[in-house]
């Protein structure tokens, strides 16, 4: 007869679990509970607005039509007619790429995550800016990689704290960016310091990581070429999560031969493939320019939220609090005075019905932080007024 022998499975897990701490998510969920009717500043994608469902529904019948060739294993790097759809796409990003250098993944999220197996191991390290997507630092910490935030202005990354960092880090490998209207910071980099940011991981053969979920939602201001543009030994993440829908999950890396073969062994490793249903319905959705004409229905619609918002930080913000002016993508980043925390207004501000993310979360050595993001895209006018009223409130009662 078998016995049952209790186990401690945690005493069998990984090191690299260690670095996922507790859920951002719960934390979101309990801080939105302090109220009855929170105005929540927190997601980062579209609005259901701005959601083509009927375009998407209509693609996705037309691919049953072909249901044998789309419900086998195969397009491993993606459907070949996708990625010749992004390569001729990216002439208008001023990006030169060929079907061969593009693979799509499970979301930028996934590219990125293939990458970081290509070239980290552990006590390597990543240089990003500091504050930089979440999602990413914890990427690289999986792979127990530790990532050293660079100092940023009102244009992104300080190529003289770059360069800091560079002669002071040996063991980094690779500058993780997002130059165009940055998560979660909303900046959008100077050509000069983008040319200079290429020139400085050439001289020091670092690998570029350019993330770029935002780069067609601009809504002002100059359009400023992609690194990826400017050097083609860049690594360059794409997505469709923000221009038609994250739940798709159909994102891509667009790569050099060396690394291009690279990441498609790790996709056979990983998964095979990606979802070959979803990868047509993203292409017949797109074609005929459809998503000319999306993008440029959103950035109109994203536009009148975003000054929407900063018409009312304008109106409700004590003095001593600043934030960025995005010329695009979908975030604003607020400054608090030093002696509020991010956390502190984190919390206070639930009390008053605004939820939003702390700017320590965003922060890779998670130091204390004396911002918060707030995102616009989903939120309507009307709401984002009345968030910045109670977030104004909430700002002077610990000032
Ligand atoms: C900078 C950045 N990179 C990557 C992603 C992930 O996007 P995807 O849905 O394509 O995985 C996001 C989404 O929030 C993002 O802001």
């Amino acid at each position: 007869m078998s016995q049952v022998v209790s186990r401690t499975l945690s005493d069998r897990f990984a090191d690299r679990t260690n670095v996922f701490g507790s859920s951002i998510w719960t934390d979101i969920l309990t801080h939105k509970e302090k109220h009855t009717d929170p105005v929540y500043f927190g997601d980062g994608a579209p609005a259901p607005e701005m959601l083509p469902i009927r375009r998407l529904a209509q693609s996705n019948a037309h691919v049953w039509e072909d249901a044998t060739g789309a419900l086998a294993y195969g397009d491993q790097q993606g459907w070949l007619p996708l990625r010749e759809w992004i390569a001729t796409n990216l002439q208008n990003r001023s990006i030169d790429a060929t079907a061969a250098n593009i693979m799509t993944t499970a979301g930028s999220t996934q590219a990125l995550d293939f990458a970081a197996r290509v070239f980290l191991q552990p006590g390597d390290a990543v240089i990003a800016e500091n504050p930089t997507f979440l999602g990413a630092i914890d990427i690289f910490h999986t792979y127990e990689a530790e990532v050293i935030g660079v100092e940023c202005d009102a244009d992104g990354m300080l190529m003289d704290k770059l360069e800091e960092t560079i002669l002071n880090t040996p063991n980094a490998k690779v500058i993780y960016t997002i130059p165009t209207f940055q998560n979660p910071a909303g900046t959008n980099m100077p050509l000069e310091r983008r040319q200079r940011l290429v020139e400085l991981a050439r001289e020091h053969n670092l690998a570029i990581f350019e993330d770029d979920p935002y780069g067609d939602l601009q809504y002002s201001g100059e359009v400023i070429p992609p690194l990826r543009a400017l050097d083609d030994q860049v690594i360059y993440f794409g997505t469709f999560s923000k221009v038609i829908a994250p739940g798709l999950r159909v994102g891509y890396v667009v790569a050099p031969t060396e690394v291009a073969v690279k990441l498609l062994a790790t996709r056979e490793v990983a998964d095979v493939n990606n979802d070959r249903i979803t990868m047509r319905t993203v292409y017949h959705t797109i074609q005929d320019d459809f998503l000319t004409g999306h993008i440029e229905e959103c950035r109109d619609f994203y536009r009148s939220r975003r000054d929407a918002m900063l018409a009312a930080l304008e109106r409700e913000m004590p003095e001593g609090v600043s934030w960025s002016r995005p010329d695009g993508g979908f975030f604003v980043w607020i400054t608090l005075p030093d002696h509020i925390t991010s956390e502190q207004i984190f919390d206070v501000a639930a009390e008053y019905g605004v939820v939003a993310f702390p700017g320590k979360w965003f922060d890779p050595q998670k130091q204390h932080a004396h911002s918060i993001r707030l995102s616009f895209s989903t939120v309507p006018e009307d709401r984002i007024a009345l968030g910045i009223e109670r977030l104004g409130a909430a700002i002077r009662s610990v000032m």
